[in-house]
């Protein structure tokens, strides 16, 4: 029975049945002598001290450090569903759906994730302005007291629907750009990253960056270079996680992520003080905005608003423009979904002028559908990063504590046997009122990871989105003018070429 439940997910209302079988199928047993050891598990071939580091070396390894995402489905193809790797720590790459499940459920309180390893360095040494190394790098007990301090403004439904109205005016704004600057073809995602520079500004810290005057659009503005401290905080951690040497000196990658935070730490202070004063002299006023609500915790001081200040600006700008750059290459490209959309988009905002409302978009049901399906074929990260907190068998194998697991969601997502036509755009695949309505796997595509630790943002990255799609697709008919766009997996996976879109106005609807 336990089999059974274990490798076919049943969606119906028992769902807490479910959790405690895969609990007791994958938790050890004493004198389970029946597992294989962990270095049974398919493989590249490990060497001692340096793992298989050897494979990521150019011209030699079957690696590309800077791909993150060829190599996972290099070793689904050779390997197989479950992959052990060794480079420098005891590394599992998991693919199929149920046991990414059954990791999940055994995620302990603080589920920990071994990452921004020199931004942590990086941070411990700058005590002057940081406690802690903030909630991306942060684990254990420091972590949940950062997480369950700020995240309370960040999750409920009714914190992100406030926002909803600031954010159409700063999409209006993005209208007019384009409308006035954007030629064809030229890469839309710098209009996308300035475009979340400005929402996450003002949802969280009340603060117009005005990324879209002629006079910020200088690279040496301060928009300019918030956004480009925000991509150089996050270019170099991948890299940077899998090296040492900048323990001991500068090298150029650490010293750009220095750099980038010394930016980032510039920025947030100075609209925190900005903020701090305005509050004094205004006293109690209606202000929605992160930041008030950050300044009223009792739990919390300035060195640890300014680090999440930080903290914010580095994880939101990236992630939704690069997520909003997918969905709309998509939509370019898959007109038949462009024009149910559309139709969607028309019933919801009969008027090209009317706002958009939290009403809205809760109706907004074939929208939500496309950016599921982008995010599925394109998720901002490959998958889920965790280091095992207690002894697991998968598969036969018992997987120790203290291994890094890395979930493959991107590459399974992608694969036939757990979705339909698995490299095609199809909306409808979400939507349970269709008959192309698909019985996915819960835990198949997780854009934004899951559990206690899972995006702190989601719901509001989803609701940017959403506005996003509706107020640009109400205003335009949407081409896509470039070739086949492919990732280069960062830490996050950023579009390989330019966005290249164009525009054509749908002047008389
Ligand atoms: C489409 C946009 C976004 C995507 C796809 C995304 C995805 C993710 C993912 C996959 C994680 C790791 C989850 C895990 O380990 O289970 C994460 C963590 C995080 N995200 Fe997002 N994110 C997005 C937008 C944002 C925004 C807008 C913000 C800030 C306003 C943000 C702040 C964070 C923070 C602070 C964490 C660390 C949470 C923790 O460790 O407790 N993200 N995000």
């Amino acid at each position: 029975m336990i089999k059974i439940l274990n490798y076919k997910y049943y969606t119906f209302n028992f769902n807490k049945y479910v959790k405690i079988c895969v609990r007791y199928d994958h938790a050890i047993s004493k004198g389970d002598v029946s597992l294989k050891n962990f270095e049974d598990i398919p493989g590249p071939k490990s060497y001692p001290i340096i793992g298989t580091l050897h494979q990521y070396l150019p011209l030699l390894g079957d690696y590309d450090a800077g791909a993150l995402d060829k190599n996972a489905l290099y070793n689904y193809r050779r390997y197989g569903k479950l992959v052990r790797e060794n480079p420098g720590v005891r590394l599992l790459h998991v693919y199929d759906p149920v046991d990414i499940e059954a990791i999940f459920r055994h995620d302990d309180r603080y589920p920990i994730r071994r990452s921004h390893l020199a931004m942590l360095h990086y941070r411990m040494n700058k005590r002057s302005v940081y406690n802690t190394g903030g909630l991306l790098a942060s684990n254990g007990e420091e972590w949940w007291r950062l997480r369950s301090t700020f995240q309370k403004n960040f999750t409920s439904p009714q914190s992100v629907k406030v926002h909803v109205e600031s954010t159409d005016e700063i999409v209006r704004k993005l209208v007019i750009s384009i409308k006035e600057t954007y030629s064809p073809g030229e890469d839309f995602l710098k209009y996308l990253n300035r475009l979340n520079l400005e929402i996450i500004g003002v949802v969280a810290f009340k603060e117009i960056f005005d990324s879209f005057s002629t006079q910020e659009l200088n690279p040496d503005s301060r928009s300019s270079k918030t956004i480009a401290a925000a991509f150089g905080s996050n270019y170099g951690i991948m890299k940077l996680d899998k090296g040492f040497m900048w323990k001991f000196i500068t090298t150029p990658r650490y010293k750009k992520l220095a750099e980038s935070q010394e930016y980032l730490e510039k920025v947030s202070k100075d609209i925190l003080i900005k903020r701090i004063n305005f509050y004094k002299e205004e006293g109690e006023i209606q202000d929605h905005c992160l930041l008030k609500s950050f300044l009223q915790e009792p739990n919390v001081d300035l060195k640890d608003i300014r680090g999440m200040m930080v903290d914010i600006l580095m994880a939101a700008i990236d992630t939704t423009a690069y997520s909003t750059s997918f969905a709309l290459y998509h939509l370019a490209r898959n007109k038949n979904c462009q024009e149910r959309l559309f139709k969607e988009i028309l019933t919801l905002l009969p008027s090209k002028d009317s706002n958009i409302t939290p009403e809205i978009l809760a109706k907004a049901n074939y929208t939500r559908s496309c950016i599921k399906e982008s995010l599925r074929l394109n998720p901002v990260a490959i998958g889920v990063g965790r280091v095992l907190q207690n002894d697991i068998k998968l598969r036969g194998y018992l997987i120790p504590k203290d291994t890094v697991i890395v979930t493959q969601n991107m590459i399974a997502s992608r694969l036939p046997q757990y979705v339909k036509d698995p490299l095609m755009f199809k909306p409808e695949r979400w939507l349970r009122s269709s008959p192309q309505y698909e019985n996915i796997h819960p835990f198949l595509s997780l854009p934004f990871g899951f559990g206690p630790r899972s995006c702190i943002a989601r719901r509001l990255a989803e609701q940017n989105i959403c506005i996003t799609l509706i107020r640009l697709l109400r205003e335009f008919q949407i081409d896509w003018i470039g070739g086949e766009l492919g990732i280069q997996a960062y830490l996050i996976n950023k579009p390989d070429k330019a966005v290249s879109l164009a525009f054509s106005s749908r002047e008389n609807l």
